[in-house]
């Protein structure tokens, strides 16, 4: 290669550097392309960045805010996991974005503007096939501190169905700051809104009930997609959409009435989709503490997948977190790293292409927190001791991974592996039961002793050998084994609390 084509390829935009950069020509394409979606009239971004006056006036600030890469806000750190709808400028295009501001931000020769963006109004992937409103508005007050409100909507199904694709719609985007769908089949959440006035309920983390699934979760900007095709979630009859809504005041005193659209399978999927839960309860963070380290590891996962999904979930302490998947063959696929976590930008990313895991694959987790006062988004003041909850002031290490298998046999298997069953025989109702219980309110500090018929499968638990499981060497089981596990020691409690008449 010449040392002239090498010099233009190390330096593509140097190479340039005397043109004049204008809006028209090379600055409207940029912000169209990337901050539009969000900033123009309507969207959740304060201001709109649609007309050359509108950027124009703010060419520094474009330039300070995109040259850190605090906008466009995309979390995920490259090389990590290749998601679509990635918002990242290249190098280029904020190299751009500066030499516009520096050079004092001309408009240009008006011929030059491309053709308007068009964005679609109403739904991205056209009319739903079901669309599920929230039932009346939601009252949400002009200040005080952010709601955390379930809605639980019933979803009127005369038979079970596969979802290819959902879409949210928030009523309010001056309000409305993200969403999670969640699942219940079970009339858990429809008793916990009936117990409380108004709509819904109140809870922060999660739903607050333990739930049978997922429909994904909604963050400002976020794309809907369809899943590649003959691949869906399903869906039973009967069950109820809970649907958690983070609102955040705006000042003025505003109503909310959001809804979601749901596409099914024009063909019932064969390939369901499953949650791959990567979690711990175990958490207990010190005060203080700056750098609070917590790592997952499965057990090799017992049927081949492919991950179309990941959904990296903490609190206010949650600093980084990053989760990879070791394949049989030795090799490494990262699947996501967020650097610099911060929970008003939490999403539920889609990959790129499925990422296959054969059977075998072991998946890992690792999560920092920062409990020191140094952490703006401490929700104490002092820190305080922090463990595993739901509340604004807990935390949680939590990462689904949606992923699909080849056969609906298998899908069965990896959520009976997980203690997440399908059916509702007492067993698996009872792990579900205990599933939610932190296991530290279950188990004294020193242990519970194994029992000796069961000596030969829980051994292995047993870390330090002393013939007792601790809290941490029963969280640190595979999910499955675990709830079954604290749903043995719950029974066995509850039998003592209550013992049986003669
Ligand atoms: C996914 C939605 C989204 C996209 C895409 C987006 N923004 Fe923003 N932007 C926001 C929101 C929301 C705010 C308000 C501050 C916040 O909540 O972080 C904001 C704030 C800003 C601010 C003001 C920051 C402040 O501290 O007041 C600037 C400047 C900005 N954006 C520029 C851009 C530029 C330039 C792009 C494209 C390169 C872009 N944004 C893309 C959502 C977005």
């Amino acid at each position: 290669m010449s040392s002239l084509a090498l010099l233009l390829l190390l330096a593509p935009v140097n190479a340039w550097a005397d043109e004049p950069v204008t809006y028209t020509e090379h600055i409207a394409p940029i912000l169209w392309k990337h901050c539009a979606a969000c900033h123009r009239p309507g969207e959740i971004a304060p201001f709109s960045l649609l007309s050359y006056k509108d950027a124009a006036k703010r060419a520094n600030f474009i330039a300070s805010i995109t040259a850190d890469r605090t906008m466009p806000p995309w979390k995920p750190e490259p090389g990590h996991g290749d998601f679509s709808g990635a918002r990242r400028l290249s190098n280029a295009e904020i190299d751009l974005l500066a030499r516009w501001a520096k050079t004092g931000a001309a408009e240009g020769d008006p011929k030059h503007l491309p053709p308007a963006p068009k964005f679609t109004e109403g739904w991205q992937l056209g009319q739903p096939d079901l669309v599920l409103k929230m039932p009346e508005s939601f009252k949400v007050p002009a200040g005080g501190a952010d709601i955390y409100q379930c809605f639980v909507i019933p979803i009127p199904l005369d038979r079970d169905r596969t979802v290819s694709a959902v879409e949210f719609r928030p009523g309010n985007t001056r309000v409305v700051h993200h969403a999670l769908l969640f699942l219940d089949s079970t009339g858990a959440a429809r008793k916990k809104a009936e117990a409380e006035k108004g709509p819904g309920f109140r809870s922060f983390g999660g739903p607050g009930v333990t739930v049978t699934g997922m429909l994904g979760g909604w963050v400002p900007g976020q794309v809907p997609q369809h899943f590649p095709e003959g691949i869906g979630l399903s869906l039973k009859k009967g069950s109820d959409l809970v649907l958690q809504i983070h609102y955040h005041p705006s000042g003025k005193a505003e109503t909310d009435q959001s809804q979601l659209g749901i596409y099914f399978n024009k063909k019932p999927a064969e390939k369901l989709i499953a949650p791959l839960v990567l979690r711990t309860r175990d958490i207990d963070i010190p005060p203080g503490e700056k750098r609070y380290q917590r790592t997952v590891t499965t057990p090799p996962i017992p049927v081949d997948v492919y991950a179309v999904g990941i959904s990296p979930h903490m609190h206010y302490l949650g600093r980084e977190m990053k989760a990879w998947a070791e394949l049989p063959g030795g090799k490494t696929e990262r699947l996501i790293w967020i650097k610099d976590w911060d929970f008003n930008w939490q999403g539920s990313y889609l990959f790129a292409k499925p990422v296959r895991l054969p059977k075998g694959t072991i998946l890992k987790l690792e999560a920092y927190y920062d409990n020191s006062a140094d952490n703006p988004f401490n929700p104490s003041n002092p820190p305080k001791r922090v463990r595993f909850g739901e509340e604004t002031t807990d935390e949680m290490c939590l990462c689904p991974v949606t992923v699909y298998t080849d056969r609906r046999e298998d899908s069965a298997a990896l959520m009976k592996w997980q203690g997440l069953g399908l059916g509702s025989d007492l067993e698996t109702a009872g792990a579900m039961a205990a599933a939610s219980i932190p296991t530290d309110k279950l188990v004294p500090p020193g242990g519970v002793p194994i029992p000796e018929r069961y000596k030969a499968v829980l051994q292995q638990f047993d870390v330090d050998g002393d013939g007792k499981l601790t809290v941490a060497e029963i969280d640190a089981m595979p999910v499955l084994v675990r709830n079954k596990v604290k749903a043995a020691i719950k029974q066995y409690r509850d039998k003592q609390a209550d013992p049986p008449k003669k």
